[in-house]
């Protein structure tokens, strides 16, 4: 190749991340782990969950490079880790502390089920990490054990305990949002939020599941549970969402109350998808680029990044992938059918 034109090339002025319809993505969510210390039904396999190959999984170093390239090329300010449970990979506030250093990356987050926070809260704060979402369900035993497969409730409130102690920008739980479950959790999960002043947002359910037991009734529509929170708590005041592109919308409980003006998010992922303002691409833990959590084809890129391919390659694959991300997820469509990887191997 002309070496002169190469170079040229890498000076052009680098370019947003923009799909065929205008989507601008600034946001990526890095998996780095598809394991993880519990099995929930939403999303794990009761057994024999297999797990991707050790050696399939991209390094730190690797990710580093790519999450470099996309924040110093292509307009990514904002990275979020997930898994599988993102703190089951070993050091990972070694990475925290790597992505930190990333010139031009404004935002840092983790989604985690808060097992190992206990351990982990204070070494990753420190090591640059901003802002972290702690999934909760339910504040019984019995139903966590039967919803997660695993009778981890008090580590998982232990490690709520040690992040709000930890001073991070921001917290918040996750419950999702479940027909015939959540209608008996929201109220505790409200009131528990609301006691520890952290935001509570409710996910409705989507088939990601690996079991493939979602069905479009396995889902509490934001539109019936903000009704039951209504009922319960009395009527909620709107407040603007945050970026055009977060998906909840946000409540504030009445005031009056006593957890008066708390905030409460709802995401309404399958009854009203916000895939028109979606910014987000997502990297699997073994290396493929995903343009939608839904999508059905990856562009897989570990071999690229083991093979010596250059910077520009890299970006390459990225942008093409984005450039062929579909216009929304089509749950409700007809010729609709679940991605082929459950959703601890793509990331949430
Ligand atoms: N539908 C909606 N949310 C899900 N999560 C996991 N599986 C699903 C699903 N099928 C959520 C978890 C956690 C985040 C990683 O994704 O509750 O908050
Ligand atoms: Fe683990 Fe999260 Fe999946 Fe639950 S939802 S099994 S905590 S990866």
């Amino acid at each position: 190749m002309n070496q002169d034109l190469t170079t040229a090339e890498s000076r052009l002025p680098d370019r947003p991340l923009t799909d065929s319809l205008g989507r601008v993505h600034t946001s990526v969510r890095l998996s780095v782990t598809d394991r993880c210390n519990l099995r929930c039904t939403y999303c794990m396999p009761e057994l024999d969950a297999t797990f991707m190959p050790r050696d399939h999984l991209l390094t730190f170093e690797e990710l580093h490079r790519l999450t470099e390239l996309l924040v110093t090329r292509c307009g990514i300010n904002d990275v979020r880790l997930t898994g599988g449970e993102p703190l089951v990979r070993r050091e990972l506030d070694r990475f925290v502390a790597m992505l930190s250093g990333i010139p031009g990356l404004t935002d840092l987050s983790l989604t985690t089920n808060g097992i190992l926070l206990p351990e982990q809260a204070a070494k990753l704060k420190a090591a640059g990490l901003k802002r972290l979402n702690i999934s909760i369900d339910t504040l019984d035993h019995e139903q966590f054990k039967k919803l997660a497969r695993r009778d981890s409730l008090d580590e998982t409130l232990a490690g709520i305990e040690a992040a709000i102690q930890c001073g991070f920008e921001s917290i918040k739980l996750n419950a999702i949002a479940i027909q015939g479950i959540t209608e008996h959790e929201f109220v505790s999960l409200i009131e528990f939020a609301a006691a520890k002043q952290v935001v509570i947002r409710f996910i409705e359910f989507m088939p990601l599941d690996f079991d493939r037991a979602w069905q479009r009734d396995s889902v509490l529509s934001g539109d019936r549970l903000l009704g039951l929170i209504e009922q319960h708590f009395g009527t909620l005041i709107e407040q603007p969402r945050e970026t055009p592109s977060q998906p909840a919308e946000r409540f504030r409980l009445p005031e009056g109350g006593k957890f008066a003006g708390a905030e409460i998010g709802i995401i309404r992922s399958v009854s009203q998808p916000f895939c028109q303002a979606c910014n987000r691409l997502r990297i699997t833990a073994d290396g493929s680029i995903r343009n939608c959590l839904f999508a059905s084809d990856e562009a897989p890129i570990r071999d690229l990044l083991r093979g010596g391919a250059s910077d520009e390659q890299l970006i390459q694959v990225v942008r093409d992938c984005v450039w062929q991300k579909k216009p929304s997820h089509g749950i409700d469509g007809d010729g609709f059918s679940p991605p082929p990887r459950a959703m601890y191997s793509i990331g949430g």
